[in-house]
């Protein structure tokens, strides 16, 4: 493992692009690896230990096998499910999981309504709890959970007419109350469009992405393992298909 060596990102699936555009952007003379585990997706309506098992698979490819010197574990589900066992695991490596934005929330919006948009494993995992006991101070946080979004970025159908009736459907009532809405998990962001349609302009839209690509940069710098370049991008999906490879790079240029 030297400098050159990869910085794994790896996701359920293709919603970990999110967090792959931002440390490109900010680490540019890196050699990036993108695992997505789009044959197992979505993580999120499984059972902790599931979610628990094919992290540390991924992990073990990407750490042992590809000997990664670093994994950002670009999925909010697996982060909550397993990321403290990973660093268990391999004390030696670099090991950064995305958490919701959820101190950002607060911070900019004191006393405001939050909403945390997750999967149900996120929404139940004591992570999070955590998070909300330790930021959420005077804010009025609601839970929002809304299944089929990870469905339609899955199936490249994030800008659509059915994402944005779905958005509808899950955001309509919110209309006018919210301040900020937490995107935690990371396919979310690919439907921001149909967010800000439904809810407003005035409504701040977060995510954990460019949080994650700051504390991997920092952490590698600290180790002195920052790359000179020329930077890459290897992409695999355990689908095995083709067009979810193409899915990756096409949403790696979407705004
Ligand atoms: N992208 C994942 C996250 O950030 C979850 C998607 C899924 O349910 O597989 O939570």
């Amino acid at each position: 493992m030297d400098k050159t060596s990869y910085i794994a990102v790896f996701d359920s699936g293709v919603g970990g692009v999110s967090v792959l555009r931002e440390l490109m952007a900010l680490m540019p003379n890196e050699n990036f690896y993108y695992f997505g585990d789009s044959a197992n997706a979505p993580y999120g309506l499984k059972t902790t230990n599931q979610v628990w098992s094919l992290t540390v698979s991924a992990a073990r490819k990407l750490l042992d096998g590809l000997d990664a010197k670093a994994l950002v574990v670009a999925c909010n589900t697996a982060t909550a499910a397993a990321v403290q066992d990973l660093r268990s695991i391999w004390p030696e490596k670099i090991i950064i999981g995305i958490e919701p934005a959820l101190k950002l929330a607060c911070d900019r919006h004191p006393g405001g309504t939050i909403g945390i948009m997750a999967t149900e494993v996120t929404l139940r995992e004591k992570k999070l709890a955590a998070l909300l006991a330790r930021y959420s101070r005077d804010c009025t946080v609601m839970r929002l959970h809304s299944p089929g979004i990870v469905e339609l970025v899955e199936a490249g159908k994030a800008d659509s007419p059915e994402a944005l009736e779905l958005m509808e459907e899950e955001l309509g009532h919110l209309r006018g109350k919210l301040d900020a809405l937490v995107l935690g998990c990371t396919h979310y962001p690919f439907m921001r469009k149909a967010m800000e349609t439904v809810l407003g302009d005035s409504v701040d839209i977060l995510d954990g992405g460019p949080g994650t690509a700051r504390e991997t940069k920092r952490r590698l710098e600290q180790a002195g393992l920052l790359n000179d370049g020329p930077g890459s991008l290897t992409v695999e999906n355990s689908s095995g298909q083709h067009e979810k490879v193409e899915l990756t790079l096409r949403l790696l240029n979407t705004e």
